[in-house]
């Protein structure tokens, strides 16, 4: 298989789901319509509503039900994105190869059309009722997405991350801000694919700790990224984390540790779905090259 080509053939079709769910950029609220749609239609690797997709359609899922919710997703990445490079976090001036948000339409319409896109995301998440009126599975679904995006999930990761600023942070910490800042979406893509495609609460379970390995060898690769990248490759800009005084996982083991760790962590997350019955050769194979990517 061509892991490139094929990534690339679905980052495709991932993109003419989110662009149909996307607002028209018209009436008195053009500016923040423009403004959230700029921050989604920037690009990006897609891979939250990916990994959702591949995983539903590994439990045998074929309906669109799934697709509000990939939109969904990736409308909350984008908000996380847009208020996470604010000045009063980490005051970055490019994503995805382009200005951010606030610096192209100033703070004030960065953090609503951040907002804006929070609440999009369930508004269309919910249209998935459109499609499957009788489906009770849809409103766990919107129980997950809720709930690992807020502050038992991301939101409070990042709390925890803009905290630690400046401290000194513990492993244990450490592993706990990842966990929800990064880990928590990408859970929440991985289950809500199993769930919807109807899987048991036990393949849902095996696909969570999946997902949650995923998530740490993704942010520890993300650290090791900001400290070795270029802007042009990554699309943001390098030494964030320095700039801020974050502790991440190589500032405090070394770049190497850390490379070890992000191999550890993608290898023990694609074992897990190997453990399972049902197989899709495209996610494993997906999962495992985010351990060596370079953007
Ligand atoms: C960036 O996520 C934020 C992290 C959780 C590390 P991605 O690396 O998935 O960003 P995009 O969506 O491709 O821009
Ligand atoms: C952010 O982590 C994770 C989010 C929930 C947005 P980072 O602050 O390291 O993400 P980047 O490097 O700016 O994409
Ligand atoms: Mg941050
Ligand atoms: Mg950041
Ligand atoms: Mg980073």
């Amino acid at each position: 298989m061509d892991i490139k080509a094929e990534t690339a053939a679905r980052t495709e079709q991932v993109n003419a789901v989110i662009a149909a769910y996307l607002p028209r950029e018209e009436g008195r609220q053009k500016t923040v319509i423009s403004a959230m749609n700029y921050s989604v239609l920037a690009g990006g690797k897609r891979l939250r509503p990916m990994l959702m997709q591949e995983t539903y359609r590994m439990f045998g899922g074929r309906s669109k039900v799934i697709e509000p919710f990939m939109a969904a997703i990736e409308m909350i990445h984008t908000y996380s994105l847009v208020h996470d490079d604010l000045p009063a976090m980490d005051d970055d001036e490019y994503r995805r190869g382009k200005k951010t948000t606030h610096a192209r339409y100033g703070e004030a319409m960065g953090i609503l059309a951040g907002d804006g896109l929070l609440n999009l995301a369930f508004e269309t998440a919910a249209k998935a009722f459109d499609i499957e009126p009788g489906n009770a599975n849809i409103g766990k679904a919107l129980q997950i997405l809720a709930g690992k995006a807020g502050i038992y999930g991301m939101l409070g990761g990042q709390c925890v991350d803009v905290e630690s600023e400046g401290q000194a942070v513990t492993k244990e910490t450490l592993l706990f801000i990842y966990r929800l800042k990064t880990g928590a979406l990408l859970e929440a893509a991985m289950v809500i694919g199993a769930l919807l495609a109807g899987a048991t609460k036990s393949e849902q379970k095996q696909v969570e700790l999946a997902a949650g390995e995923l998530g740490l060898a993704f942010q520890i690769q993300d650290d090791i990224l900001d400290m070795t990248s270029t802007t042009e490759t990554l699309g943001k800009p390098v030494g964030s984390d320095e700039k801020n005084g974050k502790t991440t996982y190589p500032a405090l083991f070394g770049i190497e540790a850390s490379a070890r760790e992000v191999e550890r962590l993608s290898k023990s997350s694609v074992e897990r779905l190997d453990a399972l019955v049902v197989k899709n050769e495209f996610l494993g194979q997906l999962m495992a090259s985010l351990a060596y990517r370079e953007s």
